[in-house]
């Protein structure tokens, strides 16, 4: 690789805590137990540090989406959980077997401390209920003793924080674009300001300048509220500008987890580098926009536009 490497991620949220763990897979095997069972995740163990944002990237089939739903425990049949383990480290230092909560439990779990924008979210909502109805029954479910008041500017302020307008508070979900609908999705996961984030394919219905923008805030709120992000795409290159670590998942294993930079310069894993090798834009100028805000790919300086 040449001169115009990436800015690559690696920002002041997850510097020097490397040891303060928010999460940790344990040799986790997930198998759909169809006709010919498929072990769609198969022995992944890795360690989510608080702060951090960990890129998830790997082809389409590869057991992304299926690990989310697993640390979610969100999994139905023919899923099964076949082997391995899932701990939460809590703020206060309190360890949580994900594995063994209750119902109960892991209701007031969800969102609360780990909350997750599904691929496809903009189909998540509930097409009954305005905005802020889905809003309030989420953070009154968590905190029932929140006044009106609290619930409404709360509400407002996590519109604003993904770029809507809160007087779309008012709205049905099929009254939004699905751009729009994404970010109300992205806002309520922000909600109740978890420890962990996990965006399954957030961004795909946004256009790219919308994207960046929303990246941009989840980068700097992660710096601000010091929670961890496990962030799924196909898109190697973002991952590579937003992530502090990369892990690339083959067929249900985790084949290679490293910093994004060493990922970038020297990837250990053939898949891996195939993968960076199958993104020109990787071997062009690609800047750290969303960190930084400046955008360094200018049209008149990027690889794209000289080729
Ligand atoms: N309900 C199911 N029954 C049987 N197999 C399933 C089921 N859901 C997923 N699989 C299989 O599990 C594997 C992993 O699927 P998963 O959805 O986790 O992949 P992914 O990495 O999220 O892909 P994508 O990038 O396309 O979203 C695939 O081989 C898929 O066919
Ligand atoms: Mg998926």
């Amino acid at each position: 690789m040449t001169t115009t490497a990436p800015v690559l991620g690696g920002g002041p949220g997850a510097a020097g805590r490397a040891s303060d763990a928010v999460l940790t897979i344990d040799h986790l095997t997930v198998v759909y137990e169809v006709d010919q069972p498929v072990t769609a995740v198969k022995d992944a163990s890795l360690t989510l540090h608080r702060g951090e944002i960990l890129g998830l990237a790997g082809e389409s089939g590869c057991g992304k989406t299926t690990l989310a739903y697993a640390v979610n425990r969100l999994h139905r049949p023919p899923a099964r959980i076949a082997a391995g383990s899932i701990t939460f480290h809590d703020r206060g230092g309190q360890d949580v077997d994900v594995l063994a909560l209750t119902d109960a439990q892991l209701r007031a779990f969800r969102w609360d401390k780990l909350s997750m924008v599904f691929q496809g979210a903009m189909n998540a909502l509930n097409p009954v209920t305005t905005v802020r109805a889905q809003l309030r029954d989420t953070l009154l479910a968590h905190r029932p003793g929140m006044s009106r008041a609290a619930v409404r500017a709360r509400s407002e302020e996590v519109l604003e924080r993904v770029g809507v307008d809160p007087r779309r508070l008012g709205s049905y979900p099929h009254e939004l674009s699905g751009g729009m609908r994404q970010r109300v999705m992205i806002a309520m996961a922000m909600l109740l300001e978890p420890q962990i984030m996990i965006m399954d394919e957030p961004t795909t219905a946004l256009d790219v300048v919308v994207q960046r923008e929303i990246l941009r805030e989840i980068v700097r709120l992660r710096d601000e509220l010091d929670f961890a992000v496990v962030f799924i795409t196909h898109d190697l290159p973002l991952l590579l500008e937003i992530s502090d670590r990369i892990a690339v998942m083959l067929a249900g294993e985790i084949v290679e987890l490293d910093t994004a930079d060493r990922l970038y310069r020297a990837a250990q894993h053939p898949y891996t580098r195939r993968l960076l090798g199958s993104f020109p834009s990787l071997s062009g100028a690609r800047g750290g926009f969303i960190r930084t805000g400046v955008d360094e790919t200018s049209p008149a300086e990027s690889t794209e536009a000289q080729a």
